[in-house]
C-alpha cells in the first residue's frame, strides 16, 4: 500500500499494546481522526479516557485524505434544506463552522502548517446547480459568492466560493493531540461485554464507549449495514502542475478535485463505489496526462468513506437500546470538520449534556431515503450470487479489483489482498484459507 504525503512525512508517536485489565470512564475504539479528537476532548473536559487502536494511529482512512477543512461540503446547502427544512441545515452549517473555529483555536499551539484558503465548488455544465446552491447559502446566513473564470485547466459554468476556510497536515495535528492521551497501539477489540471490551491480552471496563471505527463494527445494532457503503477514491500528487488559489472540488460529486500542499498539487477523484466499476487511478492518470503533461508525480494514495443514507454523517447514540454506547461514522468524505463536529457532540452526549447540533446528527433519525432501496437491493444481490470468495462480514461475493489486485466487497467495502489478508473493514479479520 502507498504512503501518503502526509504519511512519509510525519512520523507519530507509539504507544504500548494493552497487557492487562483496565478501567476507564470512557473508551473510544479507534485512533483514526475522530478517535484521537474524541479522546482529546474528553480528556480535556476532564473525563478519564482510555484510547484503544487495532494497529497504529491514523494508519486508516485519516492517512489517506486530502485534508480540506471547509464547511462547504460539496453542493451540500440546497440538498440539506430541502431534506430536512432550515432549522436543521442552520444547526449543519453552524456544527461545522464550530468544527472550523476549534481547529484555528488549536492550531495556535501546534505547528501543522493550518492555512487560511478559500474554497470553491465549481459544476462543468450546471450552472443552475450553483446557481441554487449560492441561494441556499445565502439564506442559511453564509456569505457564498459566484465565481467564474477558474484557474482550473478546463472550461467551467462557474462555482460558487466561500472564503477562508482552510487546510493543515492532518497528521502533524493529530499526532502533537495523541501525545498526551491514554492510547493502547496493537490492541484490537475482539468483542464487548456489555460496556466492556476484550482485547487479546487484556479487558477495558468502562462506564461509556465509543465506536470510531470509520465503519461501525457491531452488526447487531443500529442497522449500520444498511445505513453505509464506502467509495473509494484517488490522489495523485503532482510536482510542477499548478500553483491554486484555493480549494476546488467538483460539485457532481464523481469529478476532479485540486488543494495545493506547498509546490505539489493534489490532484484528486476517480471516485466510485468500493466493489463497483467506474472511476479509479486511470481517471487521474488522464487528467494529469492532459492537463499537466510537465509535471512530475511525487504520490499517490487512494482512500475509502463511509456514505450515510442522507449526506449527514451519524453522531450520537450507536442505536435506540444502547446508552452507553456512541458512534460517528458516515462523514460523507468531509472527514475533517465532521470528526471535529463529531468530537464536541459526543464529549457532550458522553457526559450527560444538551449539545445544539446533536439532533441533526442523530443515528436514530429516519432511514426512510432513496439510497436505502439501492443499499437494500444491491446487498441482496450480493448474497444471491453464488460464486467464492465471500465476505467475511456478512456473507456477500466479493468482487475482483484487477487494477487494485484486491478482492473487494460491493456491499460495505471490506477488502482483502489477492491472498486474502484484510486491507479494509468493516470485515475484522483475513478471508478464510481455501483448501
Ligand atoms: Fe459487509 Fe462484505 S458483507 S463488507
Amino acid at each position: 500500500m502507498t504512503q501518503s504525503i502526509w504519511e512519509a512525512s510525519c512520523r507519530l508517536p507509539e504507544f504500548p499494546q494493552l497487557r492487562e485489565d483496565i478501567r476507564t470512564d470512557v473508551l473510544v475504539i479507534g485512533g483514526g481522526i475522530a478517535g484521537i479528537l474524541c479522546a482529546y476532548q474528553l480528556t480535556r473536559a476532564g473525563a478519564d479516557c482510555v484510547l484503544a487502536e487495532a494497529d497504529r494511529l491514523c494508519g486508516g482512512v485519516t492517512g489517506k485524505t486530502t485534508a480540506k477543512i471547509t464547511v462547504q461540503h460539496g453542493l451540500f446547502a440546497a440538498d440539506l434544506l430541502s431534506r430536512f427544512g432550515e432549522e436543521k441545515a442552520r444547526l449543519y452549517l453552524a456544527a461545522n463552522r464550530a468544527a472550523l473555529a476549534e481547529y484555528r483555536r488549536l492550531c495556535r499551539t501546534v505547528d501543522c502548517g493550518l492555512a487560511a484558503e478559500d474554497s470553491c465548488v465549481y459544476t462543468l455544465h450546471r450552472e443552475d446547480q450553483i446557481r441554487r446552491e449560492l441561494t441556499a447559502l445565502r439564506q442559511l446566513g453564509a456569505e457564498a459568492e459566484y465565481v467564474r473564470g477558474l484557474p482550473l485547466p478546463f472550461t467551467t459554468a462557474g462555482a460558487v466560493r466561500l472564503r477562508d476556510q482552510a487546510r493543515f497536515h492532518p497528521l502533524r495535528f493529530l499526532g502533537a493531540l495523541a501525545r498526551d492521551l491514554r492510547v493502547y497501539e496493537h490492541t484490537p477489540v475482539r468483542r464487548l461485554e456489555g460496556t466492556a471490551a476484550v482485547t487479546d491480552r487484556g479487558r477495558i471496563s468502562a462506564r461509556k464507549i465509543i465506536a470510531a471505527t470509520h465503519f461501525p463494527f457491531l452488526n447487531k445494532h443500529g442497522s449500520y449495514f444498511l445505513k453505509l457503503y464506502q467509495s473509494r477514491s484517488y490522489v495523485l500528487a503532482l510536482k510542477g502542475a499548478a500553483r491554486l488559489d484555493a480549494m476546488y472540488v467538483d460539485g457532481s460529486g464523481t469529478g476532479l478535485s485540486f488543494r495545493n500542499e506547498g509546490d505539489v498539487l493534489l490532484l484528486g477523484g476517480g471516485a466510485h463505489r468500493t466493489g463497483k466499476p467506474g472511476g479509479g487511478w486511470q481517471v487521474l492518470e488522464e487528467a494529469a496526462r492532459k492537463y499537466y503533461p510537465d509535471a512530475k508525480e511525487v504520490g499517490r494514495w487512494a482512500a475509502q468513506d463511509c456514505m450515510s443514507l442522507d449526506g449527514v454523517p451519524y453522531i450520537g447514540r450507536y442505536s435506540r437500546n444502547t446508552p452507553d454506547l456512541f458512534v460517528a461514522t458516515g462523514f460523507h468524505k468531509w472527514g475533517m470538520t465532521s470528526a471535529m463536529a463529531a468530537a464536541m457532540v459526543l464529549r457532550d452526549l458522553v457526559q450527560g449534556r444538551e449539545n445544539p447540533y446533536a439532533a441533526v446528527f442523530s443515528p436514530s433519525r429516519t432511514m426512510l431515503r432513496p439510497q436505502l432501496a439501492v443499499n437494500g437491493a444491491g446487498a441482496a444481490a450480493s448474497l444471491l450470487t453464488p460464486t467464492r470468495p465471500r465476505c467475511p462480514h456478512m456473507g456477500c461475493a466479493l468482487k475482483w479489483n484487477p487494477r487494485e489486485q484486491t478482492w473487494d466487497c460491493p456491499c460495505h467495502g471490506s477488502r482483502f489482498t489477492r491472498t486474502g489478508e484484510l486491507l479494509d473493514g468493516p470485515a475484522m479479520g483475513d478471508l478464510p484459507r481455501r483448501p
